[in-house]
């Protein structure tokens, strides 16, 4: 095992939780590709309630200067990849955030994309690679997210083999979907931590379901975005996916937590 320099154990405590070995990250990032996202038009009003209980927010570094307090005490994940909108092909995606801007915004963290069976899987497989190399002289953690696109078959199989290829490169942490079958054996062929992005929005039920079998399975936690920005409750969503994530919580006791705190 490689022995981990003291700056890296100790972003990575600030992203895992050493007493659960789990992680609820909240994903805003979405308008790097997309625009104004529906429940993220105004990122600064919509995310401030949210930050207590979010152990990282994974954002771009312009959402960050311009929509964040920085005394809000919060870790922050940068998402450092970018480059087409959805109306162009979202392979074509470089690093467009420098490492020493991560410094400069504290960051405990940077993530990227890539794309695994896309057009240009190797250019952004490479990135990765080049990404590590840089953040490893820093002691930052990378995460690298993968299976984001429309016409990926998002089976086991395939998840399974991007998240190997993101953890061969170096990346410290994955991000990827979760699937109905089999997804232990995406957790289990991935050496290091597996979180789950939560995908487009789905019933709070589902959602929290989701996360329960995904934290069953094996993940690490989650990054999740749309299924608690966009719920018709942010605030009791996020509390209920963190009861999932860190008490272990069942799917209806955590349904609870959010229907309860229903206005
Ligand atoms: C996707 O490219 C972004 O990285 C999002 O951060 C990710 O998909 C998680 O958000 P959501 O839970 O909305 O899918």
């Amino acid at each position: 095992m490689v022995k981990m320099d003291w700056g890296m154990k100790n972003r990575l405590s600030k992203i895992i939780s050493p007493k659960t070995g789990k992680t609820v990250m909240l994903a805003v990032d979405h308008g790097y590709f997309q625009g104004p996202t529906t429940g993220l038009r105004a990122p600064k009003e919509s995310l401030a309630p949210l930050l207590p209980y979010a152990d990282s927010l994974f954002v771009t570094r312009g959402i960050l200067r311009n929509c964040i307090d920085a005394n809000a005490n919060i870790p922050i994940f940068l998402r450092v990849s970018g480059g087409p909108s959805i109306l162009g092909e979202l392979s074509n995606e470089d690093i467009t955030t420098s490492m020493k801007e991560a410094l400069r915004l504290n960051a405990v963290g940077v993530g990227m994309s890539i794309f695994v069976g896309a057009k240009n899987e190797d250019r952004t497989i490479s990135n990765l690679g080049r990404l590590v190399n840089e953040a490893e002289e820093y002691g930052i953690p990378v995460l690298a997210i993968t299976a984001v696109g429309k016409e990926m078959e998002r089976d086991a199989r395939y998840l399974g083999l991007a998240c190997r290829i993101a953890a061969e490169m170096g990346a410290h942490m994955v991000k990827t979907y979760y699937c109905k079958e089999d997804f232990k054996k995406v957790v289990e062929g991935c050496p290091v931590p597996v979180v789950i992005a939560g995908g487009k929005k789905i019933p709070e039920r589902d959602a929290l379901q989701m996360a329960r079998n995904a934290i069953d399975e094996g993940a690490a936690g989650v990054d999740m975005g749309r299924n608690i920005f966009q719920s018709d409750n942010p605030v009791g969503m996020i509390k209920a996916v963190r009861s999932v994530v860190h008490e272990n919580k069942p799917v209806d006791e955590a349904f609870e937590i959010y229907s309860s705190s229903k206005s």
